[in-house]
């Protein structure tokens, strides 16, 4: 059976893919910052291991103890409701740290054992943010931006070794801990230009009542990446998501 190595499994689209992966029969190496193996149900063919995609040394640990994989999942990252005027320049380097340099250094760190097996599949998880000019996620739309492009690219780099790239675009999911975790690096809400924007945006966040995207969807596109060479360069997850791609193209 193929291995799949997911980044980010502690929670949300992480946790689900991961569970999805097991669910089909293949071999899991479910990555988290802090492993909690207890999230996941208990599989000879899982194996947890601890992996911050910030730091140069973990990456090198988690890719090695893994051993061969053939399906990589760049899922891992965070959110910062911050108008661009009041983003802290500290934010802003740790959101494209984990987005954007976090996803470029798992990806450099797994394709040369791709390369050489002339097999192998790489999936990005970004946002569907990164097709609309939405306010309050600038900075954090540049970070996921940055990486359909180097996707991209990739993309047209490798596929004459065999191997294939993908991006899956999410639509906006409250069930998962994405909004907490942002919430954490929210800023400005107490500024007086900014004040009505963020109260009219982030009571829109939580709203339920029009279509929105679940962790299942997310999990599925990840499969059909990861399954179908016919699947298309960017999918689309979530019924939220597959509006606004069709809005887009
Ligand atoms: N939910 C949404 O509305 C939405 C929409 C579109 C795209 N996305 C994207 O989908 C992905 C998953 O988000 P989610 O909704 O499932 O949110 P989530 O529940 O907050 O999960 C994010 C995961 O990323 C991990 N992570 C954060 N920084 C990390 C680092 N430096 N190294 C390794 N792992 C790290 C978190 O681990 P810890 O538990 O250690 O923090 C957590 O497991 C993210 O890339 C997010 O940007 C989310």
């Amino acid at each position: 059976m193929p291995t799949v190595l997911i980044t980010g499994c502690s929670s949300g689209f992480g946790l689900e893919t991961a569970r999805l992966f097991i669910d089909r029969g293949w071999n899991v190496v479910a990555t988290m910052r802090k492993p909690q193996p207890d999230v996941l149900p208990s599989s000879e063919r899982l194996i947890v291991l601890a992996l911050d995609i910030t730091n140069p040394d973990s990456v090198a640990q988690a890719v090695s103890n893994a051993g061969p994989i053939d399906v990589l999942v760049n899922n891992a990252g965070f959110g910062a409701p911050i108008p661009v005027e009041l983003t802290p320049l500290e934010t802003a380097r740790a959101l494209f740290e984990t987005n954007t340099l976090g996803t470029l250094a798992m990806t450099q760190a797994v394709l040369p054992q791709f390369r050489e097996r002339s097999a192998g599949v790489i999936i990005n998880v970004t946002s569907t943010v990164t097709l609309r000019p939405l306010p309050l996620v600038g900075v954090y739309r540049a970070s996921k931006a940055a990486v359909n492009a180097f996707t991209e690219s990739l993309a047209v780099e490798v596929e004459p070794f065999g191997v294939r790239v993908r991006l899956v675009l999410p639509g906006r999911s409250p069930e998962t801990r994405f909004g907490a975790n942002a919430r954490e690096h929210l800023y400005g809400m107490d500024h007086p230009a900014y004040a009505p924007l963020f109260q009219r945006v982030l009571a829109g966040f939580q709203d339920t009542t029009v279509p929105i995207t679940r962790a299942p969807d997310v999990a599925q596109a990840i499969w059909r990446a990861a399954i179908d060479p016919t699947a298309p360069m960017r999918i689309a997850a979530g019924a939220d998501a597959e509006l606004w791609m069709a809005q887009a193209s």
